[in-house]
């Protein structure tokens, strides 16, 4: 088949890195489109060379902007990609504005779209990415879920069960791909750390960066941290943190730019608990045996909280440090959820290799 891949953020990258080698294997004529949502080196490029995914055969600039002037710009180019490409599907990954914007444009175009990540849901609007999920689920022909329960999600929402495919999780096929050269980087003595003695943090979902009562929480949670915090620093997220006072000579915060993906699994992988609000950190972590704190008010990732490496804590000082000694004192003995292993790639080509019924009303 002729299949386009849409990817534009972060998580994106780390989600095709398994996925178009598989196809391009299984004799798939694969391209991914890469729409510059995310453009900056240490945001894009890294994350080509650390995963070694091939280039994009197009780049469609998209850059930033509100989220109807990105996810247009995004849909604009990739309709017109898509008119003169023809294929015999799109692919979308995750959950952010690029996924959204190549959902709809091939559903427009009566493309069938498969979605990998399907199902995942927070159950909560006032997100970006529960908004952008629940439209790509909708429209795609092709569920592809990394949990039972996200295809559980699907069924609940009147998908038919014969679009629903668990493959498992691609993010944890890649850590299992890369772990073992990550762990020969020294990533945290480059930022004077010492392994197992620090917390590895991330902060850069809007209900935590763009409420200060909250940010500020986190800050001072961070500060009184009983182990120093590496804290590689999502643009977006810099200049807020910076609002409340912390910076690059902040006592017990290192603020630091964002890392490539193989120094950020080694980060996770020496780290003693992780702080994040990221979706793919709590995946990760859960994969690389870290206890990880999520600072959010709900999260998709559920999975990661019943097998005992994830807790969720509310964006408040207090119920963070006690959620970072939970984690701390914890055993790191969880099992790893269902089909978080290497062959999640080769379930979807599987899948794939079944065919792809029609959206409602093109069979
Ligand atoms: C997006 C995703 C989010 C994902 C995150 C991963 C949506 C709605 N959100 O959020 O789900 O968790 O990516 O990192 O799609 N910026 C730069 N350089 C870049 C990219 C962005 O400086 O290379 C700055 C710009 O100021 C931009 C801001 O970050 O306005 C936000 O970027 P955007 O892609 O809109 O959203 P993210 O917060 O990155
Ligand atoms: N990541 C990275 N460097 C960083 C921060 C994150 O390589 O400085 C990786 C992280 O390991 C994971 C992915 O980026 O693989 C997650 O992206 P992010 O947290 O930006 O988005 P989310 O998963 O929350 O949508």
């Amino acid at each position: 088949m002729r299949l386009i891949v849409i990817v534009g953020a972060r998580p994106n990258f780390i989600k095709v890195g398994p996925l178009v080698p598989a196809l391009r294997e299984a004799g798939h004529d694969a391209h991914l489109a890469h729409t510059g949502q995310h453009y900056d080196a240490l945001m894009s490029d890294v994350f080509f060379s650390d995963l070694k995914i091939p280039e994009p055969t197009w780049f469609l600039n998209v850059g930033s902007g509100t989220h109807a002037v990105q996810t247009g710009k995004a849909m604009m180019a990739l309709e017109e990609l898509f008119v003169a490409e023809k294929p015999d599907a799109v692919i979308v990954v995750g959950d952010v504005n690029s996924t959204l914007a190549g959902a709809l444009a091939a559903s427009k175009l009566h493309i069938p779209v498969v979605h990998l990540e399907a199902g995942l849901r927070s159950f909560d609007m006032s997100m970006p990415e529960e908004v952008n999920r629940l439209v790509a689920d909708q429209l795609s022909a092709m569920h592809l879920t990394p949990t039972l329960e996200a295809g559980d999600n699907l069924l609940a929402e009147n998908v038919a069960g014969e679009r629903i495919h668990f493959v498992g999780n691609i993010m944890a096929e890649s850590v299992l791909r890369h772990a073992q050269e990550a762990a020969k980087r020294d990533a945290c003595g480059g930022f004077g750390m010492v392994q197992g003695e620090y917390i590895l943090a991330t902060i850069h979902r809007p209900e935590n960066t763009d409420h200060p009562e909250r940010l500020a929480h986190i800050a001072s949670a961070f500060a009184e941290a009983p182990l120093p915090v590496l804290l590689p620093v999502h643009p977006r997220t810099r200049p807020l943190l910076a609002a409340h006072g912390v910076g690059d000579s902040t006592p017990n915060i290192h603020v630091v730019d964002p890392v490539g993906y193989l120094d950020m699994l080694a980060l996770q992988g020496d780290a003693a608990a992780i702080v994040t609000d990221s979706g793919g950190i709590q995946e990760e972590s859960c994969m690389l045996g870290t206890p990880c704190v999520t600072v959010r008010r709900n999260t998709e990732r559920g999975i990661t909280l019943e097998v005992g490496a994830n807790r969720l804590v509310q964006a408040v000082r207090s119920d963070i440090l006690r959620g970072l000694a939970h984690a701390l004192s914890s055993t790191r003995d969880w099992e790893r959820p269902e089909y978080w292993d290497l062959e999640a790639s080769e379930r979807v080509v599987q899948a794939l290799a079944g065919g792809i019924t029609p959206p409602i009303g093109l069979g």
